[in-house]
């Protein structure tokens, strides 16, 4: 990636609009930017966004600002990014195959067959603008676990520079969440390696083993090594007597941010605390959380935690009426799910309630409907077959190969249904 012609475009500005997407790797993205630009003297103004849209497009027009960088989004909508501004674009979704307008400068690995999270687009180029900038190197790593791909292809450079650099350290632990931020019968009760799933079995279980939940509120992290051990043990023990095929298939790589606050240092937790601030629209709070005001962060989370459970609860239940075609579920939630969470629901479901090789999420905005799409089937290109189905319907859309997201208008949504039936059976 040659990042010089980009960085001779911010050497002439001084008033720079950075445009980032709302997602953990968009707000990783932005992070970099703000910091890194302001480092090196520039005015900065930024600008959160669910997608790029002709809405977008025209808000960000009315904007002053003598350069714009979209981040972790703009590469699929090239033709629609303003003409008569100066742009930079770190992304790393598909590219629109169309000529590069004059006025882009476009950095994207997928143009050089590579992955790499937006997250680390932009962690490169604030090392081209200065080489002190090498401490957001922790934002590029959390934009890589967001967008699942930390041990992928470039990411895993960023992975091993972090952990030279003393601020990354992986560790084997237990496979579940909340190794900081949640109580340790908590993140018991909802993992799939502990076949206790009830609070009070769950509670007398750590008893026995004299792991003391009163006193001061416990999380897996502040175990002592001897408790991660006996815990450890009676997790296989428990799989034993219970006949689970794999009893000691319970760890998983723990990534712990070294020099980032406690409630932060969990890279896993960081990226779904970052999601929680995106999808709610708390543009403003993330910035100042990422700044220090860690006040807000166990609200925000909880409240993204509530309506992620209020919504999974209604799309299990009414799994039975969803359409479904062999390989693919339909997840058509009108006003049930929110639009901003459709596609976590979406990717829940492929990792794990359904057997489809295909979700489709479908869920109402206004007078739009928001469409999600997840995919295992190495076959399929949901970025070309949502870009193609949107666009039929006078729609846009797009993203990855794996995973990609459009809007429609409202009352297209069989339309839109038997057009993907069709792209997907040819
Ligand atoms: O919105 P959702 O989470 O389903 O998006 C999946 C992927 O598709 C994301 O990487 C997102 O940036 C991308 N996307 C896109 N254009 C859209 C909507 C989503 O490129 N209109
Ligand atoms: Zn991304």
């Amino acid at each position: 990636m040659d990042f010089r012609r980009a960085i001779e475009k911010v050497n002439k500005a001084s008033n720079i609009l950075v445009v980032s997407h709302f997602d953990c790797d968009g707000l990783c993205s932005a992070k970099i930017l703000i910091d890194s630009l302001k480092r090196a003297g520039k005015q900065v103004k930024v600008k959160i966004a669910k997608e790029i849209s002709l809405e977008l497009i025209s808000e960000i027009e009315k904007i002053n600002s003598d350069l714009i960088i979209f981040s972790d989004l703009g590469s699929g909508y090239l033709s629609l990014l303003p003409e008569n501004r100066e742009i930079i674009v770190l992304d790393h979704h598909t590219p629109e195959k169309v000529q590069i307008p004059q006025n882009i400068e476009q950095i994207n690995p997928v143009l050089e067959n590579k992955e790499l999270c937006g997250a680390g687009v932009c962690y490169l180029f604030s090392l081209e603008l200065d080489r002190k900038n090498q401490d957001l190197i922790d934002f590029a790593v959390v934009g890589a676990i967001g967008d699942n791909q930390i041990e992928i292809s470039e990411n895993k450079k960023i992975k091993e520079k972090a952990i030279q650099l003393k601020r990354l350290k992986i560790e084997k632990g237990l496979k579940i969440f909340g190794h900081v931020n949640r109580l340790l019968h908590e993140s018991l009760r909802n993992a799939n390696i502990f076949p206790l799933n009830n609070d009070s079995h769950v509670v007398q279980f750590l008893n026995e083993l004299k792991i003391d939940l009163k006193g001061k509120p416990k999380s897996y992290c502040d175990l002592t090594k001897e408790e991660k051990e006996k815990l450890t043990l009676e997790i296989i023990k428990e799989r034993i007597r219970e006949n689970i095929e794999n009893p000691a298939d319970i760890f998983s790589d723990i990534y712990i941010l070294l020099k980032q606050p406690k409630l932060l240092s969990d890279a896993l937790e960081f990226s779904t605390i970052l999601n929680a601030f995106g999808r709610l629209e708390k543009f403003d709070e993330v910035f100042e959380m990422l700044s220090g005001n860690l006040n807000t962060l166990e609200r925000v989370l909880a409240e993204y935690r509530r309506k992620i459970a209020t919504c999974l609860s209604w799309a299990t239940k009414n799994l039975k009426n969803f359409r479904k075609t062999e390989n693919i579920l339909f997840i058509d939630a009108k006003k049930n799910i929110d639009s901003n969470i459709i596609g976590t629901i979406a990717s829940i479901f492929i990792n794990g309630i359904t057997d489809k090789k295909i979700v489709v999420g479908l869920a109402e905005s206004d007078n739009e409907v928001k469409i999600s799409t997840r995919s295992k089937e190495q076959k399929i290109d949901l970025d070309l077959i949502l870009s193609e189905c949107c666009k039929k319907l006078g729609g846009i859309g797009g993203g990855h190969k794996e995973a990609a997201g459009g809007k429609i208008e409202k009352g297209k949504e069989k339309e839109f249904i038997n057009i993907f039936c069709e792209y997907v059976g040819e």
